[in-house]
């Protein structure tokens, strides 16, 4: 989720983008039951620290569970690379209190995650009255005060895992009924004067030795990943690590946000690739883990939205409807993300079915007679930025990500990306020592890159819908063959999709 003052920082950047191209050459396990949780905890190195993530598939956000206070209070958190601040709820949040001030989604119950009491913690110490407040890009905000805590992680109860005196958020006012635990640059704090967020105190407190750690998402079928704090764990990727500049502003200015350049897209199977971009196309994109979906410009959706024989009703509903059997028709099907523009630049793989979400709740008896080539009908878990926000903001939400293995290093200014090795059930972690860079450092067997063209592909797009209204411009704008059931499709889609809480839930 990225932030209004993350926003402004990054505006600098972000405007600049079309001079990119000369500046730029660019734990969480899956849940085991829970005795086995120990021993799998145990494997963190000294200077690691190993968190499972919870993968909810309602917001689609992941979720960390910390404990706050003395003694300890549980609370589960949304793990977000795009802010900067961590913040929880107040037991008396307005959003707590009366959960009908916000729309609840399926499964909620008032705070999911959980509150905090500061009346029954030894530790709490208020520090700014009132001087926290926080903004998303999708409006939702939070307000309160910047108080004083010991914050640790769940399950690692060892008095040397806890981060004593963090500065965070304790909202009494919100729209998001979650707490979030930003792990950006300190330099995109929501406060008026830089503070060493959790990141920085848990290298002063020795935890970990440098301001770096890794998310792995594993697919969109698995319930955990995991985030390791001070290390990487190479059991979690295939191939080696590639290691890709942080963009700062265009004035050499350090970065505030975990932008990196795209240098082009690709659609097709392995071995048979079509860009659908140009050759001279370059965009800083954000790396967001707290972003479900994938924002990207225009000139890169609207192709995808053809390609797929999609409906953009985007200005109708927030969504582009597509056809969920797709996904099980062409599970080979992939698209290529390549960051950087020389021959050995990286591409990461994103299948087709990470993109393609179902709507839980949607009668799809009642839109049927609107879609009848298609099995059933889902939505594209890509937007076109523009309809979104006003900024050239691009963004690599949960739905690219889960497909990467991603290395954060703060002070180097640096991602490690590689392909993510889904449903990985072991632990290879190598701590990043102070003072070091991230390497290229190999993780498991490339299974991808060894397998082998399947000849009768045909190149991109081709051959993946079968037989449907030739009026592509059609797709694009929301018109359905037969035009009179829209209307209808509107109404349906638009009361499940709102129960979603959109599109754009946790931009
Ligand atoms: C996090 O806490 C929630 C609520 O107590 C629990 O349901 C979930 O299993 C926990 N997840 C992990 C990874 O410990
Ligand atoms: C942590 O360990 C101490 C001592 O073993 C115990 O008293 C306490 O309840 C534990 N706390 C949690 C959150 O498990
Ligand atoms: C913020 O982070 C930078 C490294 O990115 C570090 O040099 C600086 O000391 C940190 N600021 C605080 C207040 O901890
Ligand atoms: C990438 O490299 C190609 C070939 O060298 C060049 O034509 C193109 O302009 C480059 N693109 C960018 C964005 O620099
Ligand atoms: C795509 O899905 C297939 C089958 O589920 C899986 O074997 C493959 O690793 C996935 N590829 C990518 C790039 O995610």
């Amino acid at each position: 989720m990225l932030s209004s003052t993350t926003i402004n920082l990054l505006l600098p950047l972000l405007l600049a983008s079309s001079s990119l191209a000369g500046v730029v050459t660019i734990p969480i396990w899956k849940e085991p039951a829970s005795a086995g949780d120990h021993t799998r905890r145990d494997i963190h190195s000294r200077a690691t620290v190993l968190q499972q993530l919870d993968n909810s598939r309602q917001r689609g956000s992941y979720y960390a569970n910390i404990t706050v206070g003395t003694p300890p209070q549980p609370i589960s958190v949304i793990i977000d690379t795009g802010s900067s601040d961590l913040w929880i709820l107040a037991k008396t949040a307005d959003v707590c209190l009366n959960p009908s001030l916000i729309k609840q989604l399926p499964g909620d119950v008032g705070c999911i995650g959980g509150t905090y009491d500061q009346l029954k913690s030894s530790t709490y110490d208020k520090l700014i009255s009132g001087g926290f407040q926080i903004q998303y890009v999708d409006q939702t905000e939070s307000s309160g005060d910047y108080i004083s805590e010991t914050v640790s992680f769940n399950g690692q109860n060892k008095s040397n895992n806890a981060i004593k005196e963090l500065q965070i958020g304790l909202a009494s006012t919100s729209t998001l009924p979650v707490g979030v635990m930003g792990i950006g640059y300190n330099s995109s704090v929501a406060a008026a004067t830089v503070y060493p967020n959790i990141i920085d105190q848990m290298v002063y407190q020795g935890l970990i030795n440098t301001r770096a750690y890794s998310l792995w998402l594993d697919d969109l079928s698995a319930a955990t990943g995991q985030i390791l704090f001070g290390g990487i764990d190479t059991a979690k990727y295939d191939g080696s690590l590639s290691i890709l500049p942080v963009l700062g502003d265009d004035k050499g200015g350090r970065p505030t946000s975990f932008a990196v350049g795209l240098y082009g897209m690709s659609v097709g199977h392995k071995g048979s690739m079509s860009s659908i971009t140009t050759s001279t196309f370059a965009i800083p994109v954000i790396l967001d883990s707290g972003t479900t979906h994938t924002l990207l410009p225009a000139a890169v959706v609207n192709p995808i939205i053809r390609g797929l024989g999609a409906y953009d009703f985007t200005s109708q509903i927030g969504a582009i409807l597509v056809d969920c059997g797709l996904r099980t028709a062409n599970p080979d099907f992939i698209f290529g993300y390549k960051f950087g523009n020389s021959t050995t630049a990286p591409t990461i793989y994103v299948n087709l079915s990470e993109l393609i979400l179902d709507f839980p709740g949607l009668d799809q008896a009642q839109i049927k007679d609107s879609f009848k080539e298609w099995d059933s009908v889902c939505y594209l878990a890509i937007a076109d930025s523009s309809t979104v926000t006003d900024h050239p903001i691009y963004l690599l939400g949960d739905t690219f990500l889960r497909s990467a293995y991603v290395v954060y290093d703060i002070d180097n200014d640096e991602i490690g990306i590689a392909q993510s090795n889904f449903n990985s059930a072991t632990n290879k972690i190598v701590e990043i020592l102070a003072g070091e860079k991230i390497t290229s450092i190999k993780g498991q067997p490339d299974n991808l890159a060894k397998e082998v063209a399947t000849g009768t592909r045909e190149a991109g797009f081709n051959g993946l819908i079968k037989s449907k209204d030739a009026d592509t411009s059609a797709a694009v704008s929301g018109k359905l063959p037969g035009g009179g059931g829209a209307t209808l499709v509107v109404m349906a889609v638009s009361v499940c999709f709102a129960g979603l809480g959109g599109l754009l839930v946790g931009v």
